[in-house]
């Protein structure tokens, strides 16, 4: 097999070039690629050496694939080490992104280059483990113990400019990294520069004040992981010792954390958010051409969509029901974007150009006649979702793709309303649409193949998660938070508080508590959905009285001021409300409860249990392609904690045997609700666990 490294010469001046698509990986065979370049450059005549990369980055990091499997020599730590102990200089060039593995790569040659467009980084502890081939000793060394270790702990990708003012490298430039790194040699040869190494620098100084300053902030913004403060207790360590003694606490502090679950969760959500846009059934099908979108309903979600679409640089047409309140939709998107300028995230002669060009809003369904695909976000009423795609099937050109952004809705039926159901599907977008990444991309009966994967091509563009979900009740996420929901509110009828129950799960590390964010979105839209299901409400199912008293005390959450919580001045994120206790002991009396304590972790235990049983349902009817369809969902959708893989890794991980133990004993209290699934039950009887459904 042909190296992925290869050695050429140009006069006095090696120039050895990794060329490992797509990203530069430092896969075994780039690591012995460079180890025998090295080998030969010792023994060569060349007295400079350039290491740099082919394609569109130098090295984005070790092989994560390589992660979990038995190591393969040499190691990358070997390999840094072997850089920085040349005897000849060596010259690194940096282009793309170097980062974690790639970055530390750079630390071991002697001279580093940038290109202006270049970031570096140690991204490392997003994947649960630290920079473990010297990143934690060297760059401490190189930029002081500070600045490092507040790039280590962040994982944020630094630019050029800043990189130089670091001393992270010596010099950018505009070339190209051949060029760059050959212009860079020639300049050390006729200064007759030697080896310049950062492993002889002086130990950096350590303030113990500003560590534990940074300690309790990476705390504070990292609950529950345990990368991030091992990183830093890394560098810290490090910076008295000499550099091989460092080194090597480093590999220890590496390896635990490489043994630890938080690694697997987050290296299975780094794979997963991209495995999720690669459907089989969708290999080779050509999506449709997306210029022109056009959005229909201007309110929270239109308006987002539309915001979401012209920050990707696409063009919109966005149709409201009359002048005031196309008005108010264009006011709402110019108001957004004013937030994206104030942020820093949009440049204000930008935004203007996107107003000017790129956005038409009207109550005309004629301008929609040059859209690529439409997004219908009126309200959450299918009459009016039929009436709106009658319409549209009259104005839309042949082959634009139709969608809903129904939360939870029969696309099937929607898509009959016209007379090409095959080009209609769902994109359902959460909100704030144009933050938030999940999109559930729904494929009906007749969904042709080319619509869904335009609806995935438009993900791409957006930069969104894309998720396949069947047609059914709230699709994936929706259907699922339904369940789990409806087991906190059986807890809370039990004996436990909604204050309780969101304290318990804040701090298995959602997000926010599930009362929180019902405060947050509006109690009306739980009321709405009950209404909704109320018809089809199947007879064993138990719902509590007190949210709908709450929703007629005019007590909508955060909106009115008062939800769960109280929103004031005082406690402008909210502080429990008594009253809530008092509705809620009411009813238990109504009902003749008698009320029993709720543990934490048995709160946990159950909350977790019903979420698992409904996501193998899902599956297991093949509304979610497979489990990790679901997890994805989750974490980019609902706050799940990524250190936590999402639902169905963490079952495998707590054990299927021990899940189906929570739903049984359950089931005595509510047999009709804690039904296991029977994906769930055949996984356990195998001893097999979701991820052997994850191809
Ligand atoms: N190892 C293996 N595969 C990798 C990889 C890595 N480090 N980084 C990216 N890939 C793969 C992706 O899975 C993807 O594969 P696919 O096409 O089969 O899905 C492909 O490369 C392209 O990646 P992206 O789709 O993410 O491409 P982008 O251009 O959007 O982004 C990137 C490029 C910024 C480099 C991004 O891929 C990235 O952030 N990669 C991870 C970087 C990282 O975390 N590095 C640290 C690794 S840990 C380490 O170095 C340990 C050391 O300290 C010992
Ligand atoms: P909204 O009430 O804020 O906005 C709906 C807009 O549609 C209004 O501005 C209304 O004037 C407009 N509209 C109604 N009929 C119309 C018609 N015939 N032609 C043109 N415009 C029309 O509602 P929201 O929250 O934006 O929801 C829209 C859809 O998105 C619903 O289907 C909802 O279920 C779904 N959704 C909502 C989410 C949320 O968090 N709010 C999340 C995901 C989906």
């Amino acid at each position: 097999m042909t190296s992925p490294v290869t050695y050429e010469t140009e006069g006095e001046i090696a120039l050895i070039r990794i060329d490992n698509p797509p990203v530069n990986a430092a896969s075994q065979a780039v690591r012995a690629g460079i180890e025998a370049a090295m080998t030969r450059f010792a023994e060569a005549p060349e007295k400079v050496a350039v290491l740099y990369a082919a394609g569109r980055t130098f090295i984005a990091g070790a092989d994560i694939t390589e992660f979990g499997k038995p190591p393969q020599p040499p190691g990358l730590p070997q390999v840094c080490d072997l850089l920085e102990s040349q005897e000849k200089p060596l010259v690194c060039v940096i282009h793309g992104t170097a980062l974690g593995g790639g970055l530390e790569v750079a630390l071991g040659c002697h001279y580093r280059v940038m290109l202006k467009s270049a970031r570096v980084g140690l991204p490392e502890t997003l994947l649960g483990i630290l920079p473990g081939a010297g990143g934690t000793q060297r760059l401490p060394r190189l930029i002081g113990l500070m600045p490092a270790a507040e790039i280590i702990t962040s994982a944020r990708q630094v630019p050029a400019a800043e990189a130089l003012d670091l001393g992270i490298v010596d010099r950018l430039s505009e070339d190209e990294p051949r060029a760059a790194g050959l212009a860079y040699a020639r300049d050390l040869l006729a200064e007759g520069a030697g080896p310049r190494r950062i492993g002889e620098l002086s130990n950096p100084e350590v303030d113990e004040a500003a560590v534990a300053a940074l300690r309790e902030k990476v705390a504070k913004a990292n609950p529950g992981q345990v990368a991030q403060l091992t990183a830093l207790d890394a560098a810290v360590r490090g910076a008295p010792m000499t550099l091989p003694e460092g080194l090597k606490e480093e590999r220890r502090l590496f390896m635990t954390l490489m043994e630890s679950p938080q690694r697997g969760a987050l290296i299975h959500a780094f794979f997963g958010e991209r495995k999720v846009a690669q459907l089989p059934e969708l290999k080779g099908v050509q999506p449709r051409a997306l210029a022109q979108i056009g959005v229909i309903g201007g309110g929270t979600m239109g308006g987002g969509i539309a915001v979401a679409c012209l920050l990707s640089g696409l063009s919109v047409v966005l149709i409201e029901r009359d002048a005031e309140a196309v008005a108010k939709a264009r006011a709402g998107i110019e108001k957004t974007l004013a937030g994206s300028v104030k942020r820093g995230k949009l440049k204000a002669d930008k935004r203007d150009a996107i107003l000017a060009e790129k956005l038409v809003t009207t109550d005309d369904y004629a301008a929609l006649s040059d859209a690529d695909l439409i997004i219908e976000a009126v309200f959450e009423s299918m009459e009016v979702k039929k009436e709106v795609f009658s319409r549209l099937d009259d104005v839309a050109k042949p082959g634009a793709v139709l969608a809903t952004n129904t939360s939870y809705l029969d696309v099937n039926e929607i898509a009959a309303a016209t007379s090409r159901p095959g080009d209609v599907l769902g994109l359902h977008f959460f909100s704030p649409a144009h933050v938030m990444r999940l999109l559930e991309i729904v494929d009906a009966e007749q969904t042709a193949p080319e619509v869904l994967a335009t609806g995935f091509a438009l993900a791409k563009a957006l930069k969104k998660v894309p998720v396949r979900a069947g047609v059914c009740d709230g699709f994936i996420g929706n259907r699922i938070l339904r369940i789990f929901r409806l087991s906190a509110d059986h807890m809370i009828l039990a004996g436990a508080s909604p204050f309780q129950i969101d304290r318990a799960l804040k701090a298995f590390g959602f997000a926010m508590g599930p009362y929180a964010v019902a405060d947050l979105a509006g109690l009306d839209i739980g009321y709405m959905t009950r209404q909704r299901l109320l018809p089809t409400k199947p007879e064993g199912e138990r719902w509590g009285d007190w949210p709908d008293r709450l929703y007629e005390l005019g007590r909508l959450g955060r909106k009115t001021g008062r939800g769960y919580y109280i929103y004031d001045e005082e406690t402008p994120n909210g502080r429990p409300d008594p009253e809530i206790d008092e509705i809620i002991a009411a009813e238990r009396a109504e009902k003749g409860i008698t009320p029993r304590e709720f543990t934490d972790e048995e709160i946990v235990e159950r909350y977790m249990a019903a979420m698992i049983n409904e996501a193998a349902r899902v599956v297991g009817e093949g509304i979610a392609a497979r489990p990790l369809d679901v997890d994805m969902v989750f974490l980019f959708g609902y706050g799940f904690p990524r250190w936590r893989g999402g639902p169905l890794f963490y079952a495998d991980q707590i054990g299927l045997d021990k899940v189906l133990a929570t739903i049984r004993d359950a089931a005595r209290e509510d047999a009709w609700f804690w039904q296991p699934a029977p994906l769930l039950e055949k996984l356990a009887g195998e001893g097999r666990g979701f991820a052997s459904l994850n191809g």
